[in-house]
């Protein structure tokens, strides 16, 4: 029998209608497009406007798009793993609404949260169902709802982040194609760096966290610049030794869109052209457990069978790490 690997078959995606501009931005806070865009690389990012509509508003819009453009059949999904770090509401798990809503009433569901890593620790998660051979279809969903936790009046970080939504589906594969490897980290020397005070088990809410704005993330953005700087690139240049990959034997990196300049260090240290680095930070932001699918849902149509793709990923905790996976199928 030949062995499973656990290979990306379909994709989705979703982002809000309204366009939150670096200019509307600038009339809110003290900032300005020319600083945004050379710090950080961005330009607009979108937001989730409708009153009542959470993370799992555009985590079903997401799948539903996968859904419809594989013609996968939702009862036949066996898991929904919902990677995301702004669920709806605490305790009640995202995951099991979303598989409900979209009609995966044979799965089972749960969140998984890692902060901007989510997305990538939920690859290799998911990608552990698959090659165990128990499981035949696994829908990886990363999706956030940045806007409801970041404060609009602090210009360090209103500026980055941005709401949305992608999907991916991995079954398995018997040609060798799917995940290949892996390098995952964390280290909670981050904690401080980047986080919401208040609203977990330490710190409850009351009104005086209120008042203290305790229920925004608040983040030490150069602590987490120069860790994500230098960890992103460690670990995806580690991972291209450990497989003997050469910068011309990789045809994309998918990076975590947090900061051009972390996007750009990586790429460097993997000897990568800019045209193999898939970027939409300028269009989306930050969007957390979103910017790796959303970076597939955009460049979908330029992906081929067997091109070799490294992921990589930083974010809060801190937590990191690289994946390089085989792409599985041709523009449909
Ligand atoms: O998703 C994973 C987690 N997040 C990240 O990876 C983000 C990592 N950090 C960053 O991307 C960058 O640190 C930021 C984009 C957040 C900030 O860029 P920076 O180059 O590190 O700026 P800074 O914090 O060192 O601030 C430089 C100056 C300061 O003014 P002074 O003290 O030099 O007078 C800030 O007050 O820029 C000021 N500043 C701003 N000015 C205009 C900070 N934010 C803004 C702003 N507009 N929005």
């Amino acid at each position: 029998m030949s062995t499973i690997t656990a290979a990306i078959t379909a994709v989705g995606g979703y982002v809000p209608e309204y366009v939150l501009t670096n200019d509307i931005l600038a009339t809110m806070v003290e900032t300005n497009d020319d600083w945004i865009t050379s710090r950080t690389g961005i330009k607009q990012r979108r937001i989730l406007k409708q009153k009542g509509k959470g993370t799992s508003f555009m985590a079903i819009k997401a799948a539903q798009d996968l859904l419809s453009k594989n013609q996968t059949n939702p009862q036949d999904i066996d898991l929904v793993i919902m990677a995301t770090a702004t669920p709806d509401m605490p305790v009640a798990s995202t995951g099991a609404y979303v598989a409900t809503k979209i009609g995966a009433v044979n799965a089972f569901s749960y969140d998984l949260a890692a902060a901007c890593s989510s997305f990538l620790f939920g690859m290799s998660t998911a990608a552990k169902y698959i090659e165990s051979g128990r499981y035949k279809k696994v829908l990886l969903i990363g999706a956030d709802k940045m806007s409801s936790i970041v404060d609009y009046s602090d210009r360090t970080t209103c500026i980055i982040f941005g709401d949305g939504a992608g999907a991916v589906l991995f079954e398995p594969n018997h040609e060798g194609l799917g995940v290949q490897d892996e390098i995952l980290r964390s280290d909670g020397v981050g904690r401080e760096s980047l986080k919401i005070d208040a609203g977990g088990s330490i710190l409850p809410p009351s009104n005086q966290t209120i008042i203290d704005k305790q229920h925004f993330v608040h983040q030490d953005g150069k602590t987490v610049f120069k860790f994500a700087v230098s960890k992103m690139a460690d670990v995806s240049e580690n991972i291209m030794k450990r497989n003997n990959l050469k910068g011309d034997d990789i045809q994309w990196l998918v990076p975590h869109q947090a900061n051009k300049r972390i996007i750009d260090a990586t790429s460097n240290r993997m000897e990568l052209p800019q045209d193999k680095v898939m970027l939409n930070i300028h269009r989306y932001g930050n969007t957390t457990s979103a910017t790796l699918p959303l970076c597939l849902f955009d460049y979908e149509n330029q992906l081929k069978k067997g091109d070799n793709i490294v992921f990589a990923a930083f974010g809060g905790g801190f937590t990191w790490g690289s994946i390089y996976l085989k792409w599985a199928y041709d523009p449909r």
